[in-house]
């Protein structure tokens, strides 16, 4: 309500007079992104598929929680810096003074940058940093900007920080991004300083305490380390071997393996969203279509006027005033997702690739279809009241109380009934006397197919279990190759990493840096 209220009262304006404002239209024409987005948040798998985030949440991370931080001295920083919710993402950070960065540039950046840009080989470092670790002394709120939105990419993953959040036009944005290997004139390493301290200067303004962001694991842009952070310990790491840090070897294989613990969660209540607080480019009618045509999955900012993207940002503004204080819900909107997830993902890629007779696609349909039938008239039972019966079923999990959670309503409710439809369908083509069974079954398979592929669910792209010795890998900025984009597999110590860069920002086979292949051989199937 309150919102309803900021954001009329913004349109007293004369400028607001064409203010673009959220619709439950656009909600619904976007229904699997905004679906994905919640069913994502905070895992690192999803963002990771799912990599250009449209979406912010307010986030809080409890009292009592431990975060990392590695840098080339023994005190805590004294403006905006990382904090890793990983201990080998700080570790990687954890490097003593090297020839390199710049002088405009503080050491800091020049150990971010150190991450994405190391050459194989031994370190020029000749001493180790310090690794921090900090435990929160009261729950911290933070701005969570999703997908891999720490990812200095020119794919879009920054789209949401640097167009919404910043403000920047295209020109001042390419600055960064079209100069040879992501160095700027200024403002620091692919932009990350001037970004930093402008988002904490956002930050102060909404009295929140800074941004939640992923890449290669999940970190906080802390504009304060002072503020609700007390040092637990600052140790001194060893000279650098020139092993141990690559991606390559036993020390990447575990720095994925304790990323992929957190596919699935960032885990142990680190963080809680408020997925009432969601701001969302897809609750919008802007244009997100990605002008590179080969990337059509990938949503981009770049095509919208500064007033519609000004727009976005003045409802997040009033979105993060209303929702600051509120209490967190004890079941939210990824419950929701989750129930709905694993209730069909694994069914329906059974029944597009796994079942080839009619008679156990009419077993599985029968098995998933019948808590939502009425057989009173067990010959003629209603099945339309049984297709708004399963479309409504676990969104019941929710009462929608403010004008987001009604926006999330609507996308929930088309996504479910898509697939209520669709199932239902099955049923039908299964059942029916005037098709062959050949007939039938290639299209009730065809029906599950199209169904995946509109879910478009992050969970479909999922590995196999892995053996101890192998890890299940993703690309996941700046590491990760075509390859693993478009097939996950289990990958061991040897060959992580093997093949043409994802993202085209390192040494090794050239990518173009788009996630396209760069030669044949690699990419989508
Ligand atoms: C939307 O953006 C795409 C990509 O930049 C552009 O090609 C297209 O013309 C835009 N559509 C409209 C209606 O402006
Ligand atoms: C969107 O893209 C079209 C086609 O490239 C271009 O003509 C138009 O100026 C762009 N609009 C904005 C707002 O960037
Ligand atoms: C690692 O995997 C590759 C490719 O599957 C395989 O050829 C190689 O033998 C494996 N290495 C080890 C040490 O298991």
């Amino acid at each position: 309500m309150l919102t309803f209220l900021a954001v009329a009262w913004l349109c007293i304006l004369p400028s607001c007079a064409t203010s673009l404002t959220p619709s439950k239209e656009a909600a619904r024409q976007r229904a699997p992104q905004i679906f994905n987005a919640v069913h994502d948040a905070m895992r690192q798998w999803g963002s990771s598929v799912h990599h250009n985030g449209m979406s912010f949440f307010l986030a809080t991370v409890p009292e009592g929680v431990l975060l990392h931080h590695g840098n080339n001295q023994p005190n805590s920083p004294t403006e905006p810096d990382w904090l890793a919710y990983e201990i080998e993402h700080a570790e990687g950070f954890a490097r003593g003074r090297r020839p390199r960065p710049p002088p405009h540039v503080s050491n800091q950046e020049g150990d971010q940058q150190r991450i994405s840009e190391k050459p194989p080989g031994p370190p020029a470092d000749s001493e180790g940093g310090w690794l921090h670790v900090y435990r929160t002394t009261r729950p911290l709120q933070f701005l969570y900007v999703d997908g891999m939105s720490a990812g200095k990419t020119k794919m879009g993953t920054l789209d949401t920080q640097d167009y919404i959040l910043r403000g920047l036009d295209k020109d001042s944005r390419d600055e960064w991004s079209t100069e040879k290997g992501g160095r700027p004139k200024s403002g620091g390493p692919m932009g990350e300083r001037d970004r930093a301290n402008e988002l904490c200067k956002q930050c102060k303004e909404w009295n929140i305490q800074g941004v939640i962001r992923m890449e290669t694991g999940f970190e906080i842009i802390k504009c304060d380390f002072s503020d609700g952070l007390e040092q637990v310990q600052a140790l001194k790491r060893p000279p650098p071997t020139g092993q141990g840090h690559g991606r390559r070897g036993i020390a990447g294989m575990e720095f994925v393996r304790g990323l992929s613990e957190r596919y699935q969660g960032i885990g142990s209540s680190r963080t809680m969203i408020d997925y009432s607080s969601m701001v969302s480019a897809f609750f919008f009618p802007l244009n997100l279509t990605n002008s590179d045509a080969a990337r059509p999955d990938l949503p981009r900012l770049s095509n919208n006027s500064e007033s519609d993207l000004t727009a976005v940002k003045a409802y997040l503004d009033s979105s993060i005033e209303e929702r600051r204080a509120n209490a967190l819900r004890t079941r939210d909107w990824q419950d929701i997702s989750d129930m709905i997830v694993s209730r069909y993902a694994d069914r329906l890629q059974f029944m597009a690739d796994g079942i080839s007779s009619v008679q156990t696609m009419e077993e599985e349909i029968t098995f998933l279809l019948d808590v939502f039938i009425d057989y009173s008239d067990s010959k003629n039972p209603d099945l339309s009241a049984a297709v708004d019966r399963c479309t409504r079923f676990y969104v019941r999990g929710i009462s929608a109380t403010t004008e987001v959670d009604y926006l999330l309503y609507a996308a929930f409710i088309s996504v479910s009934e898509r697939i209520c439809k669709s199932l239902f369908t099955i049923r039908e083509l299964v059942a029916d006397s005037g098709l062959s069974t050949s007939q039938s079954l290639g299209a009730a398979v065809k029906e599950a197919k199209d169904l995946i592929e509109f879910l478009d669910w992050s969970r479909f792209k999922r590995c196999p279990a892995c053996a101890v010795d192998e890890v299940c890998v993703i690309p996941m900025w700046p590491m990760g190759t075509v390859e693993d984009y478009y097939h996950p597999h289990c990958t061991n110590a040897t060959s992580m990493d093997d093949g043409e860069s994802y993202w085209g920002n390192r040494p090794g086979p050239p990518g173009d840096g788009n996630g396209r292949p760069g030669k044949p051989g690699y990419g989508p199937p």
